[in-house]
């Protein structure tokens, strides 16, 4: 398991040093949560369904040491509310993982779940880390961009998630580069993955199944990145293997591909 501390010294759940994970209540979130814990934080686990995020605190090992935070990030007071709740935390890290996809025609979804897309996927930790960003500087932390495979082509059918992780992997890593030797930045480019992310976007099981990878090997891969000081974390050899495959098909190829594996 990496070890996230920048020094590796100083008891973290004595002086109550915490770490936020949005969007904690099932797949990587929780996968955080259980690969953080054991290096002593307090975590504070954010999502919006209380008994799944109350089954997220449950697996930990010791539950009475962190707590519950629910914020819908499409709603306009959500970063707000999310933020009000760790006001007075000692925060050291912030993962920025709460996100979700939604599989159609643009022509057919409503405008509604779009634009919810860009809300979570992108304005929200924008404007999270703004917030948090004097806090984990002063404490010499972190943050962890949950981005996508999704944000290195457009896809169509999913073409609000595609823009959005686009959109989030650019500002991560401008931000890296920004704050080098100040704060480590994390941006995680996964592709498909077993989490609840395809029953939410709608889309099927079979197109991209080939490439998927462990929960588990991801969070610890963008672990290992952390500790390594930040940067682009592409998991494990078939998603590595994806990213080749997009840097070198011409985006004409790439784009009439995913038309047709991705349509519904
Ligand atoms: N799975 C993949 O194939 C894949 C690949 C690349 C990147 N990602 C990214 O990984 C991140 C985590 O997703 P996942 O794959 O672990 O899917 P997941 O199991 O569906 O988890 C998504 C999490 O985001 C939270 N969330 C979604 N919308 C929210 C909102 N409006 N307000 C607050 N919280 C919200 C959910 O909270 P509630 O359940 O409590 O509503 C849940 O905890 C996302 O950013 C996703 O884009 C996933």
């Amino acid at each position: 398991m990496p070890d996230i501390s920048e020094k590796n010294t100083g008891t973290p759940v004595e002086k109550q040093i915490a770490v936020l994970i949005t969007g904690a209540s099932g797949g990587f979130g929780l996968e955080y949560a259980k690969q953080i814990e054991p290096q002593g934080y307090r975590l504070i686990l954010h999502g919006r369904d209380r008994p799944r995020l109350q089954m997220t605190l449950d697996s930990l090992k010791h539950p009475e040491r962190h707590s519950l935070v629910l914020a819908d990030l499409n709603r306009k007071d959500g970063v707000s509310t999310l933020l009000e709740a760790v006001r007075y935390e000692t925060l050291v890290g912030l993962v920025n993982n709460a996100g979700f996809g939604i599989w159609g025609a643009f022509e057919k979804t409503g405008i509604v779940p779009q634009v919810d897309v860009i809300k979570t996927d992108l304005k929200a930790p924008i404007e999270i880390t703004h917030a948090l960003l004097p806090a984990l500087l002063k404490n010499n932390g972190f943050v962890i961009n949950v981005s996508s495979l999704a944000g290195e082509a457009p896809l169509p059918y999913m073409s609000t998630y595609a823009a959005a992780k686009a959109g989030l992997t650019f500002w991560s890593e401008a931000l890296r580069t920004e704050l080098e030797g100040k704060l480590r930045v994390v941006t995680l480019a996964p592709g498909p993955s077993p989490t609840g992310f395809r029953d939410v976007s709608g889309m099927p099981s079979g197109p991209g199944s080939f490439f998927r990878t462990s929960i588990s090997t991801i969070v610890e891969a963008s672990l290992e990145t952390l500790n390594a000081g930040g940067g682009y974390c592409v998991p494990g050899w078939r998603h590595k293997l994806l990213f080749t495959l997009q840097k070198i098909t011409p985006r004409s190829i790439a784009l009439r591909l995913m038309k047709k594996h991705l349509h519904p």
